[in-house]
Order: C-alpha cells, then structure tokens, then sequence
C-alpha cells in the first residue's frame, strides 16, 4: 500500500487530533492600523480569534504564529512537522515576492498549505504579481480581505472531515 502523504492521512484520523497551523509574514502584526484602505481594519488578533472558534467548533486545534523575520517563519515551518501539523494557511507579506527559503522549508515538510492575501496583488504593483508560494500551494485565496482566511480555513475543514461511506 502506498504510504499516504501528509494531509491525506487525516482522512482516517479523528478530527479532534487535527491541527492547523496559520502563520503570518511581516508586517501583519500591524493589521487594523496598516494602511487599512488596502488591508482593512480588523487586527490580526481578531482573525485568529475568528479562525479558532470556527475551528474549535469541529474540534480542530488552530495554532498560529506571526514573523517579520524569514529564518523564523522557516524554523515555525521544520517544528511543524515534530508537532503533526495536517495543513498551513500562510500570509507570506512582502516575503511573497522576495523568498526563496520559506518556500523551500514548505516543500521539504511536505506539509500542504493554501496561500493567502488580503489585498489583490494582482491588480497592485507589478512586483506584487508574482509569489514564490502560489505554484506549490493547494490553493490561493487573495482580495477578499480578512474573510479570505476563514474561507481557507473552511476548505481545511471540509479536507478533515471523515469521509462519508
Ligand atoms: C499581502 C500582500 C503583500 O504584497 C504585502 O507585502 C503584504 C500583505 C496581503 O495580504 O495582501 O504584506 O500579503
């Protein structure tokens, strides 16, 4: 039998030993008082706050962690896989269009992760057009503001819920 890779395994295991694992790139602390006609005014806090109740409420655990440093955000990533994380959601920020690294240490734990930004960076400054994380991700939600993590995490949940027979 072919070993399932990471995330597919989580449709034998309870739902309630499920955890996700949403991190944040740099700047992203500032949410609510950074440029909100760009990126709104609800804080980070209040996103994370909104993630892990609708997480709670499936008996996901959520966990989350914030960075402006790159060496950081790749260690979060390699302890991820010591902690059984089933799937990411990652804000990279402006590391979107500038790293190599974090990148990498999310191919190497193989751990599958959808990409999101607040803004459409499509329709911004040109460096903002291409991410060095949209090819490897599952998925990536971007301009739909703080909404767009909720619907990421939605499209996690839905992956952990146990299969209907
Ligand atoms: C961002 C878009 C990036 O270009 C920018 O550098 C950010 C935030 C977003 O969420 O829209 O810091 O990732």
């Amino acid at each position: 039998m072919m070993k399932p890779t990471r995330g597919q395994k989580s449709k034998n295991s309870p739902v309630g030993s499920q955890c996700v694992l949403v991190l944040q790139g740099p700047n992203l602390n500032m949410l609510g008082s950074r440029e909100p006609e760009i990126y709104g005014h609800t804080t980070l806090a209040d996103i994370h706050r909104a993630m892990e109740n609708r997480a709670k409420a499936l008996g996901v655990r959520l966990e989350s962690y914030q960075s402006n440093h790159e060496g950081e955000l790749v260690d979060r990533i390699q302890s991820a896989l010591a902690e059984d994380v089933t799937f990411i959601i990652i804000n990279p920020g402006a590391y979107s269009h500038t790293s190599i690294a974090i990148p990498d240490a999310l191919k190497a734990v193989r751990i599958p992760y959808i990409e999101v930004h607040l803004s459409n960076i499509h329709a911004r400054e040109s460096f903002r057009h291409h991410s060095h994380f949209s090819a490897g991700a599952m998925g990536v939600v971007c301009g739909l503001g703080a909404q767009g993590y909720l619907l990421a995490l939605e499209a996690i949940l839905d992956r952990l819920r146990p299969a209907r027979p």
